[in-house]
């Protein structure tokens, strides 16, 4: 149908989920699920996508396809409301990738600036796998097959939604230009800078499973305090409480940046009313780490709680959470196949449903008679 609101977004399952991805894009989808203003959504583990640049270690995208079902459903994905499916049982997503190869090229996808970071974080310079050089054709063929109009994603994918939209003009320039077959899509980017990038509890770059610096969703309530209270980076020159301090690069703050909300004061912290009067007081001076840090705990504990009840719930029923997946894979590839035969038709590759080809076809040899 015309106009429909349709999400599409998802995420490699190579690890379980950390509060770089809650606050990068998880939190918002949940949001937007839940504000009843689409028509359907869809939340994509990326298998075939993980493998791109784990196809020495299947095992590893096998292990984590699960750790990120548990971790959508338990920080709020609905499998009611979204549906939750596997890439590499969509074979149609293949077929589209293969079509809309053709419409690329290769100096298009060395300028990715996502795809040339990631060649150099895997030292793949000197021999890149076709297939990891390609994905963000693959990935137009996720965002295309289920005719997304919004991919709430973190902005290190903003590229590939670049890339999705010119595939998408130069498809329905070329083979639909009168009736558009493919849809634009919008990428939604967190508004809070600190959501953006959240940086690790080191304050390196970005938290990553590689770096060892996360908080994941399913950690404990204990390893999420010690990673606050004995690991995380401050200010280095912060050493007496009464030393003014930075907020630039201390990862405490970035963090409260991310999380803390106004009735956080209230609940754990009525000497301030709000997250500029703490950030006053720190940088005059007079300010200990150690209470931010508590402050900080304490919203984080508050929001990862009910996640961590819900995930232990949803753990004692694993067949529960395979089936969920089958069934809205399953009602994913239904849309992704009808999308596939409209792709068909318009490249006029549809030679079996054209009864008007074999007719005009057997026209032309008519009167050829030996
Ligand atoms: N590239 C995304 C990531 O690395 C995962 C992904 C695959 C995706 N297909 C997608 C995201 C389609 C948005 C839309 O996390």
């Amino acid at each position: 149908m015309a106009n429909e609101k349709i999400i599409l977004t998802g995420d490699r399952p190579t690890g379980r989920l950390h509060i770089g991805h809650y606050v990068g894009s998880l939190r918002r989808r949940v949001e937007l699920q839940n504000s009843g203003e689409f028509d359907k959504i869809f939340i994509m583990i990326a298998d075939a996508q993980a493998l791109t640049d784990n196809f020495d270690n299947p095992e590893k995208v096998r292990q984590n396809i699960i750790e990120v079902a548990l971790d959508y459903i338990s920080a709020g994905i609905d499998p009611a409301k979204s549906n939750i499916l596997i890439q590499s049982q969509i074979p149609e997503l293949t077929e589209l990738t293969f079509f809309y190869s053709n419409l690329v090229t290769v100096s298009r996808l060395q300028r990715n600036p996502t795809v040339k970071n990631e060649i150099q974080m895997r030292n793949f310079e000197t021999s890149i796998p076709v297939g990891f050089f390609t994905y963000p054709i693959s990935q137009a063929a996720d965002i295309t097959a289920f005719k997304a109009t919004t991919v709430p994603v973190g902005v290190d994918q903003l590229p590939m939604i670049e890339q999705t939209k010119e595939i998408v003009q130069r498809f329905n320039y070329i083979y639909s230009p009168d009736k558009p077959v493919l849809v634009d899509c919008e990428a939604l980017i967190p508004e809070n800078e600190s959501c953006q990038r959240l940086p690790g509890i080191d304050g390196q770059a970005k938290m990553s499973k590689s770096l060892g610096n996360c908080i994941y969703l399913s950690d404990s309530a204990d390893e999420v305090k010690d990673k606050i209270m004995k690991k995380m980076y401050t200010d280095p020159l912060h050493i007496q409480v009464s030393d003014p301090g930075h907020l630039e690069g201390n990862v405490v703050f970035t963090y409260l940046d991310a999380f803390c909300k106004d009735e956080h004061f209230e609940r754990y912290l009525p000497e301030y009313a709000n997250l500029d009067e703490l950030k006053g007081h720190y940088t005059r001076g007079g300010l200990g780490d150690v209470k931010v840090k508590k402050f900080l705990n304490n919203i984080m504990q508050e929001t990862l709680d009910p996640i961590r009840t819900r995930r232990h719930e949803l753990e004692k029923d694993i067949p529960g959470i395979y089936e969920i997946l089958r069934q809205g894979t399953n009602a994913a590839r239904e849309v992704a196949a009808n999308t596939l035969s409209e792709v068909k038709a318009a490249m006029r590759i549809n030679y079996f449903d054209d009864a008007e080809l074999i007719r005009a076809q057997s026209e032309k040899y008519e009167g050829i008679k030996d």
